[in-house]
């Protein structure tokens, strides 16, 4: 990802500006954060190279604020985060009404977007917010939770899809992933958006790993097949 490179000549140029300038600065850069990417180097060149006009500052942070739907801070792992979970949320209640094959790919694939969730999670995003926020009980819930969810996919893993126990089992992943999800959505996250976590740095390791684990995901089940 580009997000570093524009980083790198960024001092001396905001040295430069008005502070009316760098506030217009600031909003951008949270509305481009929503898009869960970064200037690219012919944005920066054709945009910073001179100040743009304030119609393409709006412009830009109302499309913005468009692709956030309404969060505070436009911060793209958060925002990736909430996306994952309508995902998940929206697979399990389709679960239960379809059947057959259908149904065996529904679970595969919410299987499959847990594993790399859960990974980020743990891997990136928990100990970054670990070191910011001060709730160690809460993190420490959050990660029993995790725990429970991979106990349940390993045994769902082996089972068949068609074995009595399987809907069961899965429901029951439903449920406490819908829990856990409401304790993210509603504590962690919201401290953890108020802390002074280096959101830039995280979203590119978290972007750049989230692209490995789908990457490696997808080869797998390409394998299987
Ligand atoms: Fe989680």
């Amino acid at each position: 990802m580009e997000t570093l490179e524009w980083t790198k000549h960024s001092d001396a140029m905001f040295k430069s500006w008005t502070d009316a300038q760098t506030n217009m600065w600031n909003e951008w850069l949270k509305a481009m954060q929503g898009f869960g990417t970064f200037p690219s180097s012919q944005v920066w060149n054709t945009t910073i190279g001179k100040f743009p006009s304030s119609q393409v500052w709006d412009k830009t942070i109302e499309a913005g604020k468009e692709k956030n739907m309404g969060t505070r801070t436009g911060n793209a792992v958060v925002e990736m985060l909430k996306q994952d979970h309508e995902t998940v949320k929206k697979l399990f209640e389709e679960f239960n009404e379809a059947e057959g094959k259908a149904k065996a790919e529904i679970a595969k694939t919410v299987i499959q977007e847990l594993e790399v969730h859960a990974d980020l999670e743990e891997r990136l995003i928990y100990p970054a917010i670990r070191d910011e926020v001060d709730a160690d009980d809460m993190m420490n819930e959050a990660v029993e939770e995790h725990h429970l969810v991979h106990v349940l996919i390993a045994e769902l893993k082996k089972l068949k899809p068609s074995d009595e126990r399987f809907d069961a089992k899965f429901n029951v992943l439903g449920e406490l992933v819908t829990h856990h999800i409401e304790e993210e959505e509603g504590e962690i996250l919201p401290q953890a958006e108020d802390s002074k976590i280096d959101w830039e740095e995280l979203t590119s390791r978290v972007m750049k790993r989230k692209e490995q684990l789908v990457a490696k995901h997808t080869s797998t089940s390409r394998k299987r097949r």
